[in-house]
């Protein structure tokens, strides 16, 4: 079957890290892939998640099946991290959450479940967005198109350019937004912005999906709830998909949800419902350990609370990073104004270098960066932070 058939390319940031495993020079430093380190460059696994393996090892009676949705004290978690626990969204029962094999996953469902209802949709992504997303919506049928986000010059929104697409979007479309942390390039939107586009979705009718792959991440829990909160103010229906790979660090548990948000109970349950069969034909139903680690934590003030700090220090060691590299990079007269890394939130900052340096960095320091120059700014480290600037001074120079 395969003797005629060209193989398929790498993943763009997945691929990456396969390479980076066969880098042989010891001094090698992954920026690629965003998944968090610390200084040591491990990737730990955060204590709380210990904790709650722990209780969930003696408590756990048996392995069977978990409800097409997940466990319903799952759920109930993520919405109360989407809405806060006093939400009117929770008390009304307009939300339907299904635990999915993480972020990716919860993006599938959704994009195979509006594909059987708006079948002639076109799926809008901000330009330049994560690479996946064009995949998944792509693989599930819909065709693309992109509106404008990051401006390289000013290095910030372009948002009037932004706003003057979203408003030209017809009603039958979907608009594909990062509710915190843009991936790649770390620049969000304001409160008010968040608002204008809430209120412009709202006027022409577009469907809003919400991608939040990383809250807490960018200033915590409930400032990364920005864009939420304004759809919760100003539309009574909207897709959220989140991910707890990043700020649970439960990568290969692959856990994660899709929320629907619905202007009435009886249409959330009529929305639960399709999830549910979309999930029966795509993975029956959803892995129960990560799912049940997030809950057990949420459920246990303790828990909770030690969990929220463990998020703060990998926030802040990000942004202590962030400084670093502008710094680093000032202190060697490199070329070009990087100050604005500083400013960036989440994980990743398009760092302004081209391909071919990204390429230099790679093949002559065992530097990775995705192409395009993302930069995962929880790859460095103290120990490798002269290193990257070091080697980026001389690639510019
Ligand atoms: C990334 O953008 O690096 C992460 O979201 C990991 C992934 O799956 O691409």
């Amino acid at each position: 079957m395969w003797k005629n058939i060209n193989a398929a390319p790498e993943d763009s940031i997945l691929g990456l890290t396969e390479a980076f495993r066969k880098e042989t020079n010891p001094r090698k430093v992954n920026l690629g892939v965003g998944v968090y380190k610390d200084d040591d460059g491990n990737t730990p696994i955060l204590h709380c998640v210990k904790a709650a393996e722990a209780i969930l090892l003696q408590k756990e009676r048996s392995k069977t099946y978990l409800p097409i949705s997940g466990d319903p004290s799952y759920a109930a978690g993520v919405q109360n991290l989407l809405f806060g626990e006093e939400s009117e969204v929770i008390a009304s029962y307009r939300a339907a959450t299904v635990h999915t094999p993480g972020g990716t996953g919860a993006l599938r469902v959704g994009a195979d479940l509006l594909k059987k209802f708006k079948p002639d949709a076109k799926v809008w992504v901000s330009a330049p967005t994560w690479a996946n997303h064009k995949g998944i919506f792509g693989s599930a049928g819909f065709p693309l198109d992109e509106y404008p986000y990051y401006n390289p010059v000013t290095k910030k929104v372009d948002f009037e350019k932004m706003l003057a697409c979203l408003e030209a979007i017809p009603e039958r479309d979907i608009v594909l937004l990062h509710a915190c942390c843009h991936n790649p390039s770390g620049v969000d939107l304001s409160a008010e912005q968040w608002q204008q586009v809430a209120q412009m979705s709202r006027q022409k009718g577009w469907t809003p999906f919400l991608d939040f792959a990383y809250q807490g991440l960018g200033q915590g829990i409930v400032e990364d709830r920005l864009a939420i909160a304004q759809f919760a103010l100003l539309r009574e229906d909207y897709f959220v998909a989140s991910s707890f790979s990043k700020n649970f660090g439960l990568y290969n548990e692959r856990t994660g949800a899709l929320t629907l948000v619905s202007p009435s109970p009886e249409e959330s349950k009529v929305a639960m419902s399709h999830l549910k069969s979309t999930v029966r034909v795509c993975y029956s139903n959803p892995p129960a350990h990560g799912g049940l680690v997030v809950a057990t934590i949420l459920n246990d003030p303790a828990l909770h609370a030690q969990w929220l700090g463990e998020l703060n220090g990998m926030r802040e060691r990000i942004v202590g990073m962030r400084a670093a590299l502008v710094d680093g990079l000032a202190k060697r007269g490199v070329r070009g104004d990087f100050s604005s890394i500083k400013e960036q939130r989440g994980m990743f900052s398009f760092s302004g270098i081209s391909d071919e340096t990204v390429a230099w960095l790679r093949d002559r320091k065992g530097i990775y960066v995705v192409g395009g120059g993302r930069i995962n700014l929880a790859g460095l480290s103290s120990k490798n932070i002269e290193y990257v600037c070091d080697s980026i001074a001389e690639a510019l120079k």
